[in-house]
């Protein structure tokens, strides 16, 4: 109701730093931002502050009159992060793909699907770390098991961090004590899935996740795209990450022409469809993307730690599909977007060397792009562009306050640089800890 709406009324002044499009940053200096009821209502110059208030009838005392040199940005999103791999992000860089999947991934969630108290504890410590990253949505894997999922759910909602969160389906290829029945995996995904809808928080929404092609069924595929559409649900996966993978997917499925058709038969891919990686996919796969509307999520620091490959996250920028940029940590060994930004930075570098004239996509991507991807081209990917990732009015208000000259900071402030220097040099040594001083809209 309306009295509650003027309760959480806020008004905050002082500097803000988004994204409008890939290149596009935009600064607003001694600017006044209004919330009600979460929702950004105005944002406009200092000098017109008295006339806003008036409009929208908040008293002064609502506003929250920032230091010169703080400024605000857009929490972070992660668009894809596995929440069970926590203990072990940091090690396993040794092997590629497929073994290390066998080898530390499946043995890990294996463990927390089983061990209830386990898992409890590994999730705590996951979204207490992603949000202390700065990452104020998530679009996180769990394991096959629903139970333990659900405590995701109730650890997320506890915080008050948004995210998409899939309970993790896989009916093949993998080990005995990690597999389920193609049957048994639809019915625990629709349970999950009733649950989460029923409890109306419109922060968290369930997310249809069939691990990948090669650790499920075409039936099972089908099955969670029909699941999908009949709840209109947002699904992630994970796409053309590593070449021996892409050879084990065009042998399983002669029948498709490509990966990407793989999905496709199945009906997974939506404009809500979040597909992470995308390392190998060619033009014709960009091209059906592009059509059907889904997105790839680009993750830099673990194409790195598996020795994956490199993303030339030109290519599908500039086949019109839609890109964000996640952490997949445990495979990248940080859940920090901080650090997503810098490892986009270094594939920018990598590709832009290797890229003959003949097939240079452009410009080498600059800080203002990853910037970009980190907030609103998540956004995109997931379909939240319309809620959150940047100061539109409408949206949401999902803000860190950058403080550079925190206690310990991990860099200098000098009185001649710019804000836009400022800026960059906390996208490149920036640290949450230090220099997050705090949050917009995360209960935590
Ligand atoms: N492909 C299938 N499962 C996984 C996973 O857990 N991590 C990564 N990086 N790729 C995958
Ligand atoms: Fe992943």
């Amino acid at each position: 109701n309306g009295s509650e709406g003027k309760d959480r009324d806020l008004v905050v002044v002082g500097t803000f730093i988004h994204a409008l499009g890939l290149g596009q940053v935009e600064i607003l200096e001694e600017t006044a931002l209004g919330v009600r009821a979460g929702k950004i209502v105005f944002i406009d110059k200092t000098k017109n502050l008295a006339d806003r208030l008036k409009e929208f009838s908040i008293t002064p005392d609502k506003c929250l009159h920032l230091e010169k040199h703080q400024f605000v940005i857009p929490g972070f999103v992660d668009s894809h992060a596995h929440a069970p791999q926590l203990p072990f992000m940091g090690t396993g860089s040794d092997l590629q793909l497929l073994p290390w999947l066998k080898k530390y991934t499946y043995p890990t969630e294996a463990k927390i699907a089983s061990n209830h108290e386990y898992a409890t504890e590994v999730y705590k410590k996951c979204v207490t770390r992603t949000l202390k990253s700065g990452s104020t949505t998530v679009c996180y894997y769990a394991t096959i098991d629903v139970r333990s999922t659900l405590t995701l759910v109730d650890i997320v909602e506890s915080v008050g961090q948004r995210a998409y969160i899939g309970k993790v389906n896989m009916d093949r290829n993998s080990p005995d004590n990690y597999i389920e029945q193609t049957k048994d995996s639809m019915e625990n995904t629709r349970k999950f899935v009733q649950d989460v809808i029923a409890r109306k928080n419109s922060l968290i929404t369930p997310c249809v996740t069939p691990r990948f092609a090669i650790s499920c069924t075409p039936e099972l595929m089908a099955q969670l795209g029909d699941l999908a559409q009949e709840y209109s649900l947002p699904v992630q996966t994970h796409i053309s990450e590593n070449l021996d993978e892409v050879k084990a997917v065009t042998e399983m499925f002669p029948d498709c022409q490509s990966y990407t058709d793989v999905y496709d038969q199945a009906g997974l891919l939506g404009e809500r469809t979040v597909l992470g990686h995308g390392v190998y996919l060619s033009p014709e796969e960009l091209q059906m993307l592009k059509s059907r509307g889904s997105g790839i999520s680009h993750c830099p620091n673990s194409n790195f730690c598996l020795c994956s490959g490199v993303l030339d996250v030109r290519r599908p920028l500039q086949a019109g599909v839609k890109v964000g940029l996640g952490t997949d940590f445990a495979g990248g060994n940080s859940p920090s977007m901080l650090d997503a930004i810098k490892r986009g930075m270094e594939a920018a570098v990598v590709t832009s060397l290797n890229a003959s004239e003949k097939e240079d996509g452009g410009e080498r991507l600059s800080y203002k792009d990853m910037f970009f991807l980190a907030t609103l081209g998540s956004c995109q990917v997931m379909g939240l562009e319309g809620v959150v990732g940047n100061f539109t009015v409408g949206k949401d208000f999902d803000a860190l306050v950058i403080d550079p000259k925190a206690d310990d900071s991990p860099f200098d402030v000098f009185a001649e640089e710019t804000i836009e220097e400022r800026f960059q040099k906390y996208l490149f040594l920036g640290m949450w800890r230090k220099n997050v001083r705090s949050f917009f809209s995360c209960r935590h």
